[in-house]
């Protein structure tokens, strides 16, 4: 039975327009569904929107509309952009959907029968921003760090998780599986939270009397609350693939892998791993944590109108451009800085220069030196083993950076091949050998060596790249290939068509000047 891969990204809530901190995530989540697929699993790619909670109804004051009309708006936006910039999700769920509302309340059922739930007046200071109570720890001078503004102090009577039982059991459980969650800063991060909370009791208040919210999940043993939006949310990871009846269920969930940003981190590593022990489920298999995009060094914020927009970026630089350099400037884990001048440098050096030149050299002079055919190779020599040896090194190298989630470290690995390949082609100089007497067979080696090169960096980039690899695939005359592509068998040296009619075509991506870039702006 083939393998299968389950990954997720956060549900956005329907408080805006997707932004270039959505846009990574989700990227992220379908470059890794379409690496997993390649690689001859059964992938499953689950993404989605939030839709209940106090923001909602916040939103739905500013618009003058329904929470439902507002999350109607903003859930068909994020599909809408998602589909127009090729995202391949195999659900969207709404957390509105009736699968789901179903499936919440009938977990909160199994959790309170199991006594985990407990009824209780509390005091504490709520963010609506973060749709959560937060401690005294979480503050900076009085106000919630993440969004800027003083939390609200609460009162009243409400429904408790007890998840706090749990903490000596997940913090053994992190303990002992040291890539659960990863990297290792954020695993560190939920063990000292633990201990901290720990101290606290760690209850978690999961629901809403309906006099001061009445837009959520209604709770099944009390009709006059409803559900915490964290509590609703979360759940969507089972919805999402069936639970509890779906036959594909089990094997899918065992393969869970969650992408989330790292303002999630506590729901995710705390909430979510003592809510499904309480269900009665297996945690998930990995969290995986990225770090935060500033933009031109500042925190995005729509205050500061600073929420790059994809479309605007698929508009001006194509997407494939925009998502190539979200998949290769962020180290997985750490913050990045976006500007539009790295963005425009790594098209340039990467893209341009350097893959692209690749592509539009070697088809030149196949056209020139070998009728547009991908020539037959003679003997062998130094040279070329040098490339087979870098080519035949990265199915393996690449496979062990996307398990570990590490695309940045794929794509410089993948990069590798395209540099050596110029590096071979400037040491071989075939433009020169072709004037020699009895050139021929070692040009038609050379170009081979290229083609074959570009075949397999293309196999390899399709996941990150999908629309250039096709490209390049189709310019090779090799276009059928990823329909059948399989990894590691498809990127083995050797596999190319010969004889195959290829296509010279324009630049792949031409050059970008960077001083007429900021004229229009972002
Ligand atoms: N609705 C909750 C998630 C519930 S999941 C069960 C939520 N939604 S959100 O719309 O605020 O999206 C948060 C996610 O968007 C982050 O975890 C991250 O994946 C992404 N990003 C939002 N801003 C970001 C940056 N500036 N940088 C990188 N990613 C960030 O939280």
């Amino acid at each position: 039975m083939s393998e299968n891969f389950y990954v997720t990204t956060p549900i956005y809530y329907i408080n805006g327009e997707p932004h270039l901190g959505h846009t990574y995530t989700t990227v992220l989540a379908d470059t890794l569904a379409r690496y997993h697929a390649l690689a001859g699993e059964r992938s499953f790619f689950l993404t989605g929107s939030d839709e209940h909670g106090e923001k909602a109804l916040e939103v739905a004051a500013e618009r003058q509309e329904t929470p439902q009309q507002v999350a109607d708006h903003y859930a068909k936006i994020f599909r809408e952009v998602w589909d127009t910039l090729g995202i391949r999700y195999d659900r969207f769920i709404r957390t509105t959907d009736a699968d789901h509302k179903a499936v919440v309340q009938s977990i909160l059922q199994t959790v309170y029968d199991g006594g985990h739930i407990e009824f209780k007046e509390y005091e504490g200071l709520y963010c609506v921003g973060c749709e959560r109570f937060l401690t005294d720890r979480d503050l900076e001078d009085g106000l919630c760090p993440d969004h800027e503004r003083a939390p609200e102090k609460r009162s009243e009577a409400n429904y408790f998780f007890k998840m706090g039982k749990q903490f000596a059991w997940l913090s053994e459980f992190i303990e002992t599986n040291p890539d659960f969650i990863r990297p290792d800063r954020y695993r560190n991060e939920v063990l000292s939270m633990l201990k901290e909370e720990s101290g606290l009791g760690g209850d978690l208040c999961i629901s809403r009397p309906k006099t001061r919210l009445d837009w959520g999940i209604e709770l099944p043993f009390d009709e006059g609350y409803v559900c915490y939006v964290w509590f609703d949310a979360l759940i969507n990871y089972l919805t999402g693939i069936g639970y509890p009846d779906d036959p594909d269920f089990p094997a899918l969930w065992a393969s869970a892998e969650h992408l989330i940003g790292k303002d999630i981190l506590k729901p995710h590593a705390i909430f979510w791993p003592c809510m499904l022990r309480a269900i009665g489920l297996e945690p998930y298999r990995h969290l995986n944590v990225h770090g935060y995009w500033n933009v031109d060094s500042r925190k995005i914020s729509k205050s500061l109108g600073n929420r790059i927009s994809p479309l605007d970026m698929n508009e001006k630089y194509g997407f494939e451009s925009f998502r190539y350099y979200l998949l290769r400037d962020m180290s997985f884990g750490i913050d990045s800085n976006f500007t539009e001048e790295s963005l425009v440098t790594r098209i340039n050096s990467d893209l341009a220069n350097n893959l692209g030149n690749l592509v539009s050299r070697t088809l030149n002079m196949v056209k020139r030196f070998a009728e547009g055919n991908v020539p037959e190779p003679g003997p062998i020599g130094d040279l070329e083993r040098e490339v087979m040896e870098v080519a035949g090194r990265l199915p393996e190298a690449v496979d062990r950076e996307m398990r570990a989630t590490r695309c940045h470290r794929a794509l410089e690995t993948i990069f590798g091949l395209v540099d050596a390949a110029n590096r071979y082609l400037e040491r071989r100089e075939p433009w020169k050998v072709a004037k020699q007497e009895g050139g021929e067979e070692s040009v038609r080696t050379t170009l081979y060596t290229c083609c074959e090169a570009l075949r397999i960096t293309a196999i390899l980039l399709s996941p990150f790249l999908p629309l250039t690899a096709a490209e390049i695939l189709e310019r090779i005359g090799q276009s059928g290939e990823l329909e059948s592509a399989q990894l590691p068998q498809s990127a083995q040296w050797g596999g190319i068509q010969v004889g195959a009619a290829t296509q010279k075509g324009d630049p792949l991506f031409p050059r970008i000047d960077l001083e007429t870039i900021g004229e229009s702006g972002a």
